[in-house]
């Protein structure tokens, strides 16, 4: 389908021994959508993102990302997908411990081989991560960590934001600043983004909110249906 962005048919996950975390789920997002994903703990949300930004495999299905198959490409294939197109931020942060925040920041550039020294003093400045851009992570606040995964995700101006629970260590202002530089990235680039969270409020901010439970997933009323 044009203009889809992502486009996901049939997808199912298994881990062993268990009920499918995911059966069957079906759904497509425009480009320039804002999706956010609920759901109770343990319903699967990070397994479906990790498996849209293609770090985990499915048992069976089709999950395409701006017109590429996932389970067509290679790892190799997989890591530039990700690195050209899709920024990631980790429930658990995953920043490189002997980094600096700042070089945490600027790790998509380097692997990109831009460089960019301007938008990484934006990113600190946006994030209010100035005062400790010299320390590594051991020594940051958990809401600093969390500014500083959502600033290396927005680094390369992704295609697609894929972001697990990016608020969930943050004050109310923190939270209103992660979000406005979501929407902010959507209305300059257009950019897709699929956020999971617990946190009811932020569907007001969404063009469409999907639900997760027993690996089944529903679209909300006023959402756009599942192909
Ligand atoms: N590597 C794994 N091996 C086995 N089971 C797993 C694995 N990862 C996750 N699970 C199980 O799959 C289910 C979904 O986990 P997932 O992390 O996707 O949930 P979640 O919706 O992100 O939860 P939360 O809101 O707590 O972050 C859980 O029951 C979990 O125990
Ligand atoms: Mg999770």
């Amino acid at each position: 389908m044009p203009g889809r962005m992502i486009e996901v048919h049939d997808l199912v996950k298994v881990y062993d021994g268990r009920p499918p975390v995911l059966n069957r789920v079906s759904f497509s997002v425009a480009m320039g959508e804002f999706v956010t994903i609920f759901g109770r703990s343990g319903c699967g949300k990070t397994t479906l993102l990790n498996m849209l930004g293609g770090l985990d495999r499915p048992a069976s299905g089709s999950i395409t990302i701006d017109g590429s198959e996932l389970t067509s490409l290679n790892e190799d294939q997989l890591a530039e997908l990700r690195l050209r197109k899709i920024g990631f931020v980790f429930q658990d942060f995953n920043l490189i411990m002997d980094l600096t925040v700042r070089d945490n920041i600027a790790l998509p550039l380097r692997f990109s081989g831009r460089k960019d020294k301007d938008r990484v003093d934006e990113m600190l400045r946006e994030f209010d991560l100035r005062h400790i851009a010299s320390v590594t992570p051991n020594r940051i606040s958990g809401g600093e960590a969390q500014r500083t995964a959502v600033a290396r995700a927005l680094m390369n101006e992704p295609k697609v934001i894929l972001a697990d629970e990016p608020t969930g260590n943050l004050d109310n202002e923190n939270t209103e600043k992660v979000i406005e530089m979501f929407v902010r990235a959507r209305e300059r680039f257009g950019t897709t983004i699929v956020l999971a969270t617990h946190d009811l409020s932020l569907g007001r901010y969404s063009t469409s909110k999907m639900s997760l439970d027993e690996g089944k997933l529903s679209v909300e009323v006023g959402s756009d249906p599942p192909v």
